[in-house]
């Protein structure tokens, strides 16, 4: 775990120095939990969101998008129920004077026996080599019973508190599982109480009667109030979807590792409106459409899995994360949620506007059940970084840092280079640079020796280097070396753009979609 932690510590300082995320504000100190994209992450960040985009809106033919403002009537954060119940279980720690999330410590407890387990099963694993039987082990090992015992004691325990909301219980769990305050070490906690996460903010000057706004926590609530807009507008038919990307705001109390959770992040989300009754089979499908999604990155489909949720959020009847494996443990990326008719009927009654949908196939008017897609752009981010992130020993002992990109996410898709900066090949070399920008994002090269450059661009995970030498000017050939194999191969010019667009184009991961 350590060695993850030291990992992860590596990947954060690897963003910074080359350009792909900086502290916001870090001039002034920072301001905690807020992030700016640099040069690099920008480009990623666009080519996640331009990959989610198309395959809503390209893939699906009955599937729209919108952009709504971040600002909206502060009546719809009544009816979502984000004023009333929106809320983190908040404890302190009267020794370190440091809040927590008391659910989140609870989880980290529960973390903690599933990683003692998985010990045991290793270590006999080791012990037993060929002959073991895993499955049998865990049946019957004592140890492993044991643990398992008293891990799913404290997780019904748990839900119940988190359903029932009751946060002395909450409060107890803490006490009797000993957990401790990881800076004072003490278990002198406070009460847990309830904390909203919306910021608030005042629209229009004190003398009209100015008026207090959120900035939104979601943008779901964007897509509901205009659902009948577009359905209307686009003359749109049951079941479709609406696809938004934006800014999403929410005031963590305990903001950590890094671009994980953040006070402003980015969120793409997509409402498919479904015939009541029909909710539960839609969710299985957006289940298992939005896995085959990220599994077509190729990060490795080990990397996923789905985790349940135990207390359904105040609007859903079925909810799942699909949780990715960061350096610090499988987390959640992405939401699907069936979120009944709850959001549309909320807006109904505190508008007093009808916003039914005419079924003309059913001839009758009913308000659309909800399957939601959430997943937020700054935790995908995070997941293709640590995941793409190696440091490879290479045979002549010196080491070089790889980012392993998907190549249709590369900030940088090809690095043409000249072998020298003379006898005419940097003009060569801006020539196939000027043809290529047009399709690529290309980057011209001459600094320093070929090796350092090569360097570099493996550190941004740029797919494809071009080196121009002496024989181009001869027989208008090129090396091109691919990121990961390290392999050179020499190929006429002509054939660059074929070559790189065959793997670099967003078309061909949204291929395998279907
Ligand atoms: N509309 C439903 C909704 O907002 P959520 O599970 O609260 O559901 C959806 O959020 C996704 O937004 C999460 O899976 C996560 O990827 C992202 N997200 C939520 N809070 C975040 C935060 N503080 N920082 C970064 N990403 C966050």
């Amino acid at each position: 775990m350590a060695q993850q932690e030291d990992v992860f510590k590596k990947i954060v300082s690897h963003a910074k120095e080359y350009g792909f995320v900086f502290q916001s504000s870090e001039i002034y100190d920072g301001l905690a939990a807020v992030y700016d994209y640099g040069q690099n992450g920008v480009e990623l960040k666009n080519n996640i969101k331009r990959y989610w985009w198309d395959a809503m809106t390209l893939l699906h033919e009955n599937i729209v998008g919108i952009d709504s403002a971040i600002f909206m009537h502060p009546t719809i954060w009544k009816a979502s129920g984000h004023v009333d119940a929106f809320n983190d279980p908040l404890i302190d720690n009267r020794d370190s004077k440091k809040r927590y999330r008391a659910d989140v410590l609870i989880e980290e407890q529960l973390a903690k026996y599933d990683e003692k387990i998985e010990k045991e099963v290793a270590k006999a694993a080791k012990r037993f080599g060929e002959s073991f039987d895993e499955a049998l082990y865990r049946q019957t090992n004592p140890r492993v019973c044991d643990h398992v015992a008293r891990r799913d004691a404290l997780h019904e325990r748990f839900a119940k508190a988190m359903n029932d909301n009751d946060l002395e219980e909450l409060k107890q769990i803490i006490l009797d599982e000993g957990i401790v305050c990881p800076i004072s070490g003490t278990k002198n906690w406070t009460d847990v109480r309830q904390f909203n996460l919306m910021f608030k903010t005042e629209m229009g000057s004190t003398a009209d009667g100015s008026m207090t706004v959120y900035l939104r926590p979601e943008t779901a609530q964007g897509i509901f109030v205009n659902y009948l807009n577009v359905q209307k507008t686009g003359r749109m038919r049951l079941p479709f979807g609406i696809a938004q990307i934006g800014k999403a705001f929410r005031n963590e109390i305990v903001a950590r590792q890094f671009i994980f959770r953040m006070r402003e992040f980015e969120q793409m989300e997509m409402q498919f409106f479904v015939r009541p009754g029909e909710e539960l089979k839609w969710f299985d499908q957006w289940k298992q459409w939005r896995l085959a999604w990220h599994k077509a990155l190729g990060l490795g489909d080990e990397k996923y899995r789905f985790h349940d949720h135990d207390k359904l959020a105040h609007y859903a009847n079925a909810a799942t994360d699909i949780e990715f494996k960061m350096p610090f443990g499988f987390k959640e990326v992405e939401g699907v949620h069936s979120r009944t008719n709850f959001d549309l009927s909320q807006h109904e009654k505190f508008s007093g506007k009808n916003i039914k949908y005419f079924d003309p196939e059913l001839n009758e008017s009913y308000v659309p059940y909800v399957i939601e897609t959430s997943i937020g752009v700054d935790r995908m981010f995070l997941s293709v970084l640590c995941s793409s992130y190696e440091e490879q020993a290479l045979p002549n002992g010196e080491t070089r840092v790889v980012l392993h990109l998907p190549e249709a996410l590369a900030p940088v898709k090809c690095a043409v280079m000249p072998l020298v900066k003379k006898d005419g090949l940097p003009d060569k070399a801006r020539e196939i640079v000027n043809d290529l920008k047009f399709d690529f994002a290309t980057h011209y090269d001459e600094k320093d020796s070929i090796g350092k450059r090569y360097r570099r661009q493996d550190a941004i995970g740029t797919p494809f280097c071009i080196t121009v030498d002496h024989q181009t000017l001869e027989d208008n050939t090129v090396t091109l070396r691919e990121r990961d194999s390290m392999e050179q191969t020499r190929v006429n010019v002509a054939d660059l753009h074929r070559l790189i667009h065959g793997r670099v184009s967003l078309n061909a991961l949204l291929r395998k979609l279907g």
